[in-house]
């Protein structure tokens, strides 16, 4: 009897299984932030939800799972959310009393390919659908939620950014590149014979080092983009060096599925270490896909999906594997050094716990320095905020930072605008100083 574990699945055991969970309660945590409810949808559904007319993904031409159910109905395993989820949400005409409509997601999807390092057939997504009006803000809010999900693993990670003209012009965009690549095909690898005829947008992305030679010097996109387009992608660059995103445009970014348009993005590491996993997660805008399934032709999408293994597997190995980990230990540890400071404290940390997720552990008595310091040693909590006598006579807190020393004062009232950097930037200094590798510091 042959029980051996298919090809490209894998088991989550022990403290897998456990990061897991934990990445996950998370990640929800930070969705209810920006107003996202949870949603299932099946696994199985009508091979023709996925399989749309016209579809030249690979995705859904090559990789999906299919079978006829005893009925005699093309059933699809799900390779992706975002039909599935649009499809839930005009089967149960949840566009008629809600609207935005904001979602998350996670669970497994399917997808028949060669499995590698970080490529599986049955893997997990975990992401975000935002059904709206369109707006660009909606397209920046999505984004700057994707970006900030790895930080809170201290993932270093940067948004690679492209916009996909509208159907009209990427018609003509294609046209112009099959033009380019004709004098050049003998040179191409048989996919991108394949991708010339299905559609040739997608010979952009191709990894192979001689068709990455030819597509150098082919058509770009952004010449393809009307005016309105145009002020659209530049307002939202603005946007998100606003938010602090770290952001580089990518023009011959196309995204593997069909339906997307405007903005598109996903995310990789900062650096090449993480390279061979391939990209963490990804997303964009979806202009015609709710009208095309039979839902109001006024709502359009943004939304992105993480890939759970790939994510799990880099927060396993930069944030979960120092050995001072230490699933509970906090980032900030709060002392009151008078009876009078003990409110401020009190008042601080619940603030600042409504807006940011890092683990604060308080004193709601006064203690002394001496023992202030040596419960934050035990705990292995990088920083301190002290308030004493002087602090609360000029308004300020002592932030010390105990990896490198250093302290600063920061003034009371602008206290939760600037508590964020100063944690962000006390780890980077620490860093430099060779005093912790800050991709090992802990959540
Ligand atoms: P996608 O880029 O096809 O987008 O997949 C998103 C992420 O899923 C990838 O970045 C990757 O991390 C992970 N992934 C994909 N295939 C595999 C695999 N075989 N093994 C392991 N991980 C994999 C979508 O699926 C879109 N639905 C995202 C989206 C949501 N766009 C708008 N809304």
């Amino acid at each position: 009897m042959n029980i051996n574990p298919l090809k490209g699945v894998h088991d989550l055991i022990n403290d897998e299984a456990f990061d897991w969970d934990s990445i996950i309660e998370m990640m929800k945590k930070v969705f209810n932030a920006f107003g996202y409810s949870y949603i299932q949808v099946p696994t199985i559904e009508m091979a023709s939800l996925y399989a749309r007319k016209g579809d030249s993904s690979d995705v859904v031409r090559k990789e999906m799972y299919q079978f006829l159910d005893k009925g005699n109905r093309l059933i699809s395993l799900r390779p992706e959310f975002t039909a599935g989820i649009i499809r839930a949400i005009i089967s149960n005409k949840l566009y008629i009393n809600d609207q935005p409509l904001k979602y998350f997601y996670y669970g497994p999807c399917f997808r028949y390919e060669r499995p590698q390092a970080g490529r599986y057939r049955e893997f997990n997504q975990i992401g975000v659908e935002f059904i709206d009006e369109p707006s660009i803000y909606n397209d920046v809010e999505v984004i700057r939620l994707a970006y900030i999900l790895p930080l809170a693993f201290h993932l270093k990670v940067k948004i690679k950014l492209n916009y996909l003209p509208s159907r009209a012009s990427r018609e003509y965009y294609i046209k112009e590149l099959k033009e380019y690549f004709k004098g050049h095909l003998d040179k191409m690898c048989s996919d991108c014979h394949d991708r010339y005829e299905r559609n040739a947008l997608r010979i952009l992305d191709c990894k192979v080092p001689t068709c990455q030679e030819i597509v150098k010097d082919a058509p770009k996109i952004s010449n393809y983009l009307s005016i309105d387009e145009q002020k659209d992608f530049l307002f939202a660059q603005e946007l998100l060096k606003e938010l602090n995103v770290n952001f580089v445009i990518d023009e011959n970014l196309v995204r593997g599925l069909d339906y997307y348009s405007g903005l598109v993005f996903e995310v990789v590491l900062d650096d090449n270490e993480g390279e061979d996993l391939g990209a963490i997660g990804g997303g964009g805008h979806y202009d015609q896909l709710i009208a095309e399934l039979g839902g109001p032709s006024s709502l359009e999408g943004v939304g992105f999906s993480y890939g759970l293994e790939r994510f799990v597997s880099l927060a396993r190995r930069y944030a979960f594997s120092h050995p001072d980990y230490h699933p509970n230990r906090p980032l900030l540890v709060y002392a009151p050094l008078c009876e009078e400071a003990v409110h401020e404290v009190f008042d601080l940390s619940m603030k600042t716990r409504n807006k940011y997720l890092f683990r604060s552990v308080q004193f709601y008595h006064p203690v002394s320095i001496k023992s202030a310091l040596k419960f934050a040693n035990k705990v292995y909590a990088p920083f301190i905020i002290l308030i004493g006598e002087d602090e609360l006579k000029d308004r300020v807190v002592t932030f010390k930072n105990l990896l490198t020393g250093h302290q600063e004062q920061i003034n009371l009232d602008d206290y939760l605008d600037v508590i964020n950097n100063a944690v962000a930037d006390g780890l980077m200094e620490a860093e430099k100083e060779g005093k912790v590798h800050l991709r090992k510091e802990v959540r």
